[in-house]
Formats: C-alpha cells, structure tokens, sequence
C-alpha cells in the first residue's frame, strides 16, 4: 500500500485533487492543515507507505495574521512536496522568498511556458500550454535554493522547485479541467518525484476491504439499512461477499419513495443474492407527518419514525453485534474539514440518532471512497447499472416535495407526475455532452450509444442530470379543459448538474422535452392544470424545495 497526504488549507477545490490523484490508480487521503495527519504527532514519524506530500490552495492571503499554518519542518526533506496555488504562496513566504498583493486579482485561463525542457514535473507536456490562475497574492521573490520552472505572461514565478528538498511549487490549479495538462502534471509529480507505482485499483479495493471485513467482523451478525440509493448498495454487496448471509438488510418503505420503487429495488436485492427484509410501514410515516408543514419538522417526523420502525424491526436480529452504514470520504473530510461541518447543506443525517439508540458498533465499508469511486467498485461488484447510475434521492423522499402538510391525495399526484418525468428522461436521447472535466473515466461511465444516422454519440438525458424530480405545489391555480374550468394544484419539474450537490446549476434541457412531459402530466395526472421548470441554481437556491 503506498498514499499520499493532501494538506487541506480551505480550497473549494481540495477534494477535487484528491480525486485526480485516485485516477491515477494512488490511494490518498485529505486532511485539515491544522493536524499532523498521522498516529505519532509527537514524533513526527511519516508512516513508510506515505510517498509525498500536496498542500491545497486556501481563500486565506498568506500574509493575513490567522492565515492556516503548518510546520513544514515535520515533513521537508522527509518526502517530495507539492505546493499548488496558496500552498506554493506558503513555501515561498515561509522559506526566504517574498509574496506580496497584486494590483489585480488574477483569475481565469493563462499560458504557461516551461522554462527548462527536461523538466521531470512537465514531462510530456507542451512548451507553452493553459492553465488555471486563481489568486490575489503574487510570488515576488522566490525561496531559497528554488529554481523558476515555468511563467504566463503575466506571473513571473508561476512554478518552481526546490530540488535538493524535492519540493514543488504550482501558482496555478493542476486539478481543474481548465488546466489543459494538469493530469498529466500530477502523474508526474505522483509517479514520477513520489515514485509510486499506482497499483490501487478498484480491484485491490475490493480484494483487500472483503478481506478486511472478514478479519474485523469475524461471525457476527451485521445489520444495514439499505435505501435504494448507490452507496447503501454497494456497500451491502460488498459486506454480502465477504460475511453472505450473516448480513442482514433491512429495507423500509416509507411512502415517500417513487412510485413502484419499493417493490422494484427489492426484487433487484433479492436478485443480487442480499438477504433483505422489506418493511412496509408507510401508514406510520403518514400518521407521523399529519398536520405538519414546516420542513424541518417533517424531516424529524419521517427521520424518527424510521428509526423506531428500524428499531423494531433489528431487534427481531439476534446476535446483531454491528450496524453498517454507507459513509462515503467526502461525508467523512466535511465532518472533520478546516471549516468544520459546512453550514450550506442541510442536516443530512436524518437518521443521525439511530447508532446511540441501537447500541451496535459501526462498519463503513466504503469510508474512504469518493461517489465516483462507489459507482465503479459496484460496477465491478456486478450491480446493475440502472441502480449504479441512479440520482441522488432525499432520505426524507418525496415528503419534502410535496410542499407543506403531506396527505395520501397530493402524495399521488406528485408519484404520477414524477414517474412521467423520470421515465421520459429515461428514454428521451441527447448528445453526450463534454465530460464536465475532461477526465476519460467520467466519460466511460457514461456508456453512449452511437447514432450511426447523424454520427453523434448519444446517452439518455437522465444520465447527462445529476439530479432531476417533481415538485407539487401547495396552490391551486385556474386552467380550462374541454369546455370546463379546473382548479387545480402545480407541478415544477427540477432538473440539476452538479459534482456534489453542494453548488448546482439547471440543466438547459431541450423545449421539446419540457413540451411532451408537461403535456403527458396535464393529460394524464388528475388534479394538475399547469407544469413549471425551475430555472434556479444552488446558490442562492438549493436543490430541493424544502
Ligand atoms: P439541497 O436541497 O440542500 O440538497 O440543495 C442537496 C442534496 O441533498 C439532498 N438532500 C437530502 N438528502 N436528507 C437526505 O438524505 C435530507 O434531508 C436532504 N435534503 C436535501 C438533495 O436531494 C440534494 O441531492
């Protein structure tokens, strides 16, 4: 096993360099600036396995009083560096070099030229290639012993190494899609200064944590929720193979899942072999939210009744030593992030009290991968790609779409309407639009269909959305049909691209699309006189409604 660390000073786009690093087949791991990320911190011993270092870029100065700091001493010389935007800022401030404000803050593309051809770092790049320039403070003076590597027209000191310490130095974002050879930049720094050789693959993933879960959980019973969704899936699958029937899922119906879902993701558990046990308990969902309209307290509703069904339903589970659950790494840095749990997303963990209740120790089989990682681990595990490519999906379903009080009668309108949409993005083909970061993988995911007639490559619009749904809204407003006049409730259509649901913008999707779903709805729902689509982003919107 061979990682690398990367330093997190508050970048945007932290997570997005780890996520280069595992495409290239080397397991990393993010940490906040402010932690000596190993087990000895009084030692300062850097494990064997770890083979190099990357400090993230930060919205901090370097300059600023309380800007994040860390002792380079516990890891220079000790381990090749990689300093990108503020952390290349912070190698020069801190090492007899001079890093001063500049009259423009400069941010956007830019040309790169290197400096020396026989670069290691720039192997097999351009002489002169874009990049992507974010940063108000500029590199004035370079550091001690450091060696200019590359300029733009603009920033003198855009990269530099310090070869005797084995560090380098990016002013501009390797990890962005914006950076035409940014991969290629970190597969040299990561396998050609840190010397690894990439053999983390999703292969050895499952190899290895298979054989870690049969060590950890040896013949105790283990109980998971599963939800329909991707992570909950693989991470059953994953504990199927390695403890089978020793595995206990339980699968709630809560009501507020889509129309014919429940009885759809069941039978495609038992097909995978899980032994699952599927509660139907939507009347205690439905009594649970009667009379409430206030988002927050619809989520406690639905959040506590779930755990007493879950409850009741695990006691029957004799023996059970172990709750699984699907934690993902982006779950686990915002939880122990430098600017601590975000305050932009809401409370996701709806079932947040549910481990202290139970009494049970905690398995997350899937703790260290990132959501595109979780696709192809289940890939590989032979889930089915209609569940594998699945949308996000709220746990509190669609009770925080039916806006206010949820009843049994709004609740089928919106399941009607929904499916109408859903399953027309299914079916309806779109050009495969440019993998939103140039990356292959992402694009491979996809899996288009050629059109031989126009030569282009097609995929179903619901694979080119992050995230889609239907909305009913609470008014009801004046329509005519036939000779009659309706009074009759709204639906909006949503439909989002985003990475990770933190920020969102609206997909443009075609007016011949929105056409044929409003008509379908207004056709064939009962109840519904008129269709909207929500051209809002996150920020200042969020995705749901409530
Ligand atoms: P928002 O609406 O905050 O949603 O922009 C961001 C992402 O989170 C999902 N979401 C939830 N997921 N429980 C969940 O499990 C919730 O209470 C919840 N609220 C929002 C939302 O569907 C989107 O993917």
């Amino acid at each position: 096993m061979e990682r690398i660390i990367i330093l997190d000073f508050g970048s945007q786009v932290t997570q997005v360099i780890g996520r280069r690093v595992r495409e290239l087949d080397v397991y990393c791991e993010i940490y906040p600036f402010n932690k000596f990320p190993f087990a000895d911190p009084e030692a300062k011993t850097i494990p064997e396995d770890v083979k190099g270092l990357i400090l993230s870029g930060s919205p901090f100065s370097v300059r600023d009083a309380n800007s994040p700091k860390v002792d380079l001493g516990d890891f220079e010389g000790k381990l090749p560096i990689l300093g990108i935007c503020y952390g290349a800022q912070y190698i020069a401030h801190t090492q007899g070099g001079a890093v001063e404000a500049s009259n423009t803050r400069e941010y956007g593309r830019a040309e790169l030229t290197v400096a020396e051809e026989n670069e290691p770092v720039f192997k097999d790049i351009p002489k002169t290639s874009q990049v992507w320039m974010s940063h108000g403070d500029s590199i004035t003076k370079l550091p001690e012993g450091a060696v200019l590597i590359a300029s733009t027209p603009t920033v003198r000191n855009a990269a530099y190494k310090i070869a005797e310490k084995n560090i380098y130095a990016f002013q501009f974002h390797p990890e962005v899609f914006h950076t035409a050879y940014g991969g290629t930049m970190l597969r040299n720094f990561v396998k050609g200064v840190c010397l690894c050789k990439g053999d983390w693959t999703t292969e050895s993933f499952i190899e290895a944590t298979v054989k870690d879960l049969k060590a950890k959980l040896g013949d105790d019973e283990v109980i998971l929720g599963l939800s329909g969704g991707v992570d909950s899936s693989v991470a059953a699958v994953l504990l199927n193979k390695a403890i089978g029937q020793r595995l206990h899922c339980i699968f709630v119906d809560n009501g507020l899942l889509r129309k014919n879902e429940f009885e759809d993701v069941l039978e495609q558990y038992k097909d995978m072999g899980l032994n699952v046990i599927g509660v139907r308990a939507a009347d205690r969902f439905m009594e649970a939210l009667k009379g409430i309209s206030e988002p927050e307290g619809k989520r406690k509703a639905i959040g506590r009744t779930f755990i007493e069904v879950f409850d009741a339903e695990a006691q029957k589970i004799k023996n059970a030593k172990w709750l699984a659950q699907g934690t993902i790494y982006p779950d686990v840095i915002e939880s122990s992030s430098v600017k601590g749990p975000s305050a932009t997303i809401k409370s996701h963990h709806n079932v947040g009290g549910l481990p202290e209740k139970m009494n049970l120790k905690i398995v997350e089989p899937l703790h260290s991968l990132f959501k595109d990682e979780v696709r192809r681990t289940g890939r590989a595990l032979g889930i089915k790609r209609e569940l594998i490519s699945r949308h996000p999906f709220p746990g509190p379903g669609l009770g925080i779409r039916v806006l206010g009080e949820v009843t049994k009668e709004k609740l089928d309108i919106l399941k009607e309407a929904d499916h109408i949409f859903i399953s027309n993005l299914r079916t309806y083909m779109t050009e495969l639009p440019p993998a939103s970061n140039g990356f292959a993988a992402e694009e491979a995911d996809l899996s288009p269909v050629f059109a031989p007639s126009s030569g282009k490559r097609l995929i179903p619009l619901y694979d080119a959305i992050w995230q889609a749904g239907t909305i009913l809204l609470p008014v009801r407003s004046v329509g005519v049909m036939g000779d009659e006049r309706t009074y009759e409730y709204t639906i909006a259509l949503r439909a989002v691209v985003s990475n990770d649901g933190m920020t969102a913008d609206w997909v443009h999707i075609p007016y011949e699309f929105l056409a044929k779903v409003s008509n379908e709805i207004i056709n064939k729902v009962k109840g519904v006189n008129r269709v909207c689509y929500d051209i809002s982003s996150k920020p200042p919107a969020t995705i749901e409604w409530e």
